[in-house]
């Protein structure tokens, strides 16, 4: 339950007067709990996108969008990436702390455990046509999960750890198996032997004729970008999640809701537009002064792909740990991409110009993590899916919070309706 201050708001419109309960949140956010509105008031709250509205009480993530700070259960984002692997991370948004070595060896058992699809499911992937978008396939095939495995009823830790390893798992292999459909290629399966990210690699890489070569700066950099995008509160994907679970939807179908959210190219599918909006300006010749003269126009299709935040007004803390990934990576990688240099002219020039400081639009996560999965060989169609394969804990804990909500109800908005008054008609079924 969320605390409940001693403060009050009033609110007064004609006669009426209401005095609506002030609720604050545990890092300073402060709420007007307006539930009985409609019930004392007769009027509903007109919020399109959501933008003022808290539509739950969370405990995974806190994000202060004025000074660029991102938390996964009180753990600077930064620190996470740095000094844990993208399973401990998991780990620590489902079950609220990071595991300790026995929980850790075990969650890494399970995760072994169940990488492997129903081999019945693998002819699912013949029937897509050739050049199908993987996020499709990904959303398909998630959803077709809930027909092989069961659904998670109890809430015993050990059920909800064979359901939420099954499922990261699982997602993995449906990835790396979505690639090699897109390339004609034979599937490789999951090794036992291999880490969460050495094995999506060896994966989508390997084959009977390529002996990949796994290389540990690509691993870990893969692994830390998976940590950047594990949560971040009450996004567009994740509301999905939590919209169509409080329908009673189970954890497969939330989740396959989810990644068609995500697939959006507001959303993550901005890394992928990134690309190819740097393309377009390398193929104008560099010309980042016109692709900022055509955002600035109000057009929503000429918008800066990766600008732009509802809640970061000021730098993505993620999008500055994607920019250092990207240069140690390149360096390494000895890669000198002509869209990396369009990009951080970009970044400067739009910085630079009162249109984006003004009303707070700095580079997401997206403007970076294209480049870091182009230096890794991962084609434009698979940027989306990596992004979803790092948020999937993130879906999974707010799935499973709400679960567990004594108060949770039904997704259910108002709106304002500016339709024809009724008309006049008569039928038999009005008495
Ligand atoms: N380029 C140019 N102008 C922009 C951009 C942009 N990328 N983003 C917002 N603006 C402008 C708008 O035109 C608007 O200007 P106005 O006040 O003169 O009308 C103002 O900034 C506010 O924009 P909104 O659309 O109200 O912002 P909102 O919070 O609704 O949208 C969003 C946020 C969708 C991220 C937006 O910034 C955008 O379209 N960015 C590009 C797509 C993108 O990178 N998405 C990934 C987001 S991160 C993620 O989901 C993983």
């Amino acid at each position: 339950m969320q605390e409940k201050s001693p403060e009050t708001a009033e609110l007064r419109y004609g006669e009426k007067s209401l005095e609506l309960p002030v609720l604050k949140g545990t890092a300073g956010d402060t709420a007007l709990d307006i539930r009985s509105l409609r019930k004392l008031t007769g009027m509903v709250a007109f919020d399109p996108g959501f933008a003022n509205t808290a539509s739950c009480a969370s405990r995974i993530c806190y994000i202060d969008g004025e000074k660029g700070q991102l938390f996964y259960r009180g753990y600077p984002v930064e620190y996470l990436a740095e000094n844990h692997e993208f399973v401990e991370v998991a780990y620590l948004l489902v079950h609220g702390q990071l595991p300790d070595p026995d929980e850790r060896a075990r969650f890494s058992e399970l995760l072994n455990r169940h990488s492997l699809i129903h081999e019945d499911m693998q002819h699912f992937f013949r029937n897509y046509p050739e050049g199908a978008h993987p996020m499709a396939i990904l959303s398909a095939m998630v959803v077709s999960l809930s027909t092989f495995y069961p659904e998670l009823e109890a809430s015993e830790d050990e059920e909800i750890d064979i359901t939420v390893t099954r499922l990261l798992s699982k997602l993995r292999t449906i990835a790396a198996f979505s690639y090699k459909k897109s390339v004609g290629e034979a599937f490789v399966y999951p090794s036992y032997k291999l880490k969460y990210c050495e094995n999506l690699l060896n994966m989508m890489f390997s084959s009977s004729v390529v002996d990949y070569q796994l290389d540990p700066v690509v691993v870990r950099t893969l692994d830390r970008v998976l940590t950047l995008h594990a949560d971040h509160g009450q996004n567009c994907s994740t509301t999905t999640v939590r919209m169509v679970g409080s329908a009673g939807a189970n954890l497969y179908a939330s989740v396959a809701a989810g990644i068609c959210a995500l697939w959006g190219n507001l959303h993550g599918g901005a890394n992928q537009s990134v690309i190819e909006m740097l393309e377009r300006i390398a193929a104008d010749g560099g010309n980042v002064e016109r692709a900022i003269e055509a955002a600035k126009s109000g057009d929503r299709a000429r918008r800066l792909m990766g600008f732009g935040h509802r809640v970061y007004k000021t730098y993505d803390p993620r999008a500055r740990v994607a920019k250092k990934l990207y240069h140690d990576l390149a360096r390494h990688l000895n890669i000198d991409d002509p869209l990396h240099e369009i990009a951080l002219r970009l970044e400067e020039k739009a910085l630079s110009d009162p249109y984006f400081t003004e009303r707070g639009l700095y580079p997401n996560i997206d403007f970076y993590t294209g480049l870091i999965f182009r230096a890794m060989g991962i084609p434009r169609e698979m940027f989306t899916v990596m992004f979803a394969l790092g948020r999937l804990p993130g879906w999974i804990a707010h799935w499973l919070e709400q679960h567990a909500d004594p108060e949770k109800r039904i997704a259910r908005p108002r709106q304002l309706y500016l339709g024809p008054e009724p008309r006049p008609s008569q039928s038999s079924f009005s008495s």
